[in-house]
């Protein structure tokens, strides 16, 4: 393999949901009962499912593009910064007062790496989304949804279906708006808590009632357990890597970003997922879902 390949030759990899700041503080204890609980490290940068992603997928080489919004606002500026100077395209990131930016304050245990969110109630703003353009997405681009924005992510995955794209799903839990969109999804890579909510089901029998109900090729992860995939018609492990974690925040969305990128370049969808597992499992070395990603020359060394 050339140590330099020209990006023309790889997939485009879109991302149509959400992008919002995360305020990550590491606590000792992040139950948070006490009157003063001291934070040992602060960080603020870009976050959200999508914006990760695709953050992690143009650091593995490949076109990056958001179609989403931000607020006309200093936190929307901050996510836009974020993501241009990752090398993801922000042409096609709407700005509108209407859509004020999230906050989200990421609480992470310094024991454990587990983190627990502070989050708006987002559902009138994303009701207000202008719609978003979708042209560029056309036969054999990658799109990610996250089930953000329900409306212009249903437009985004039937477009896709229209045009030939390749769709991967990433859903935190089961509601209405995600099993609308999972007719269209051709790889829904979820945690174990969209079964869990969905039917009360392990992760292995929501491999099989998603694949029964959808088709397609669902995985499920389940943080250091590892994923389970249902590639072909028998369940695969695909096994955590272990490292010394610090905080696991935006682990799955840098798992959907790594596996994007490894079919953008050519590999099948169980190599794309061992991508992925690489690329999460040195995501939790540091503080901030972004801030320790894999490049493409890591990734090649590590296989
Ligand atoms: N502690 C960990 N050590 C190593 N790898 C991990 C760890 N936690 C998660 N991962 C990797 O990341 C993948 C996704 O993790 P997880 O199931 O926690 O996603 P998630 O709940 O969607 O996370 P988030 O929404 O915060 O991004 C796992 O399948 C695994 O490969
Ligand atoms: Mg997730």
């Amino acid at each position: 393999m050339k140590a330099f390949e020209s990006k023309a030759r790889v997939r485009p990899v879109f991302g149509v949901g959400l992008c919002v700041v995360d305020e990550l503080l590491r606590v000792e204890d992040a139950g948070v009962r006490a009157e003063r609980t001291r934070y040992l490290e602060r960080a603020v940068c870009a976050g959200g499912m999508v914006a990760t992603a695709l953050v992690q997928a143009a650091r593995l080489g490949c076109r990056a593009q958001v179609l989403s919004v931000v607020g006309d606002d200093e936190e929307g500026r901050l996510v836009a910064r974020a993501l241009r100077d990752a090398g993801v395209g922000t042409r096609r990131l709407l700005r509108s007062r209407r859509c004020p930016t999230s906050v989200a304050v990421v609480l992470v245990d310094a024991r454990t790496g587990a983190r627990r969110f502070l989050v708006p109630d987002r559902r009138d703003v994303e009701r207000r989304a202008p719609r978003f353009d979708l042209t560029p997405i056309r036969k054999g681009s990658l799109l990610l949804v996250d089930g953000h924005y329900p409306v212009q992510a249903l437009r985004a995955v039937r477009h896709a279906r229209r045009v030939g794209a390749v769709v991967i799903g990433d859903f935190s839990d089961s509601r209405p708006a995600y099993h609308e969109l999972l007719p269209y999804v051709d790889h829904a890579i979820v945690p174990a808590a969209f079964g869990e909510t969905w039917r009360g089901l392990s992760p292995r029998d929501t491999l099989f009632a998603l694949r029964d109900e959808y088709g397609g090729d669902p995985v499920v992860t389940d943080g250091r357990r590892g994923a389970l995939a249902l590639v072909g018609e028998r369940p695969r492990r695909v096994p955590a890597h272990r490292v010394s974690v610090v905080d696991t925040t935006g682990a799955g969305d840098v798992f959907h970003g790594a596996f994007a990128a490894g079919l953008a370049h050519g590999k099948a969808p169980f190599e794309a997922l061992q991508w992925g597992a690489r690329a999460a499992a040195a995501c939790c070395t540091a503080l901030g879902g972004q801030t320790r990603l894999m490049n493409l020359q890591e990734m090649r060394r590590a296989a």
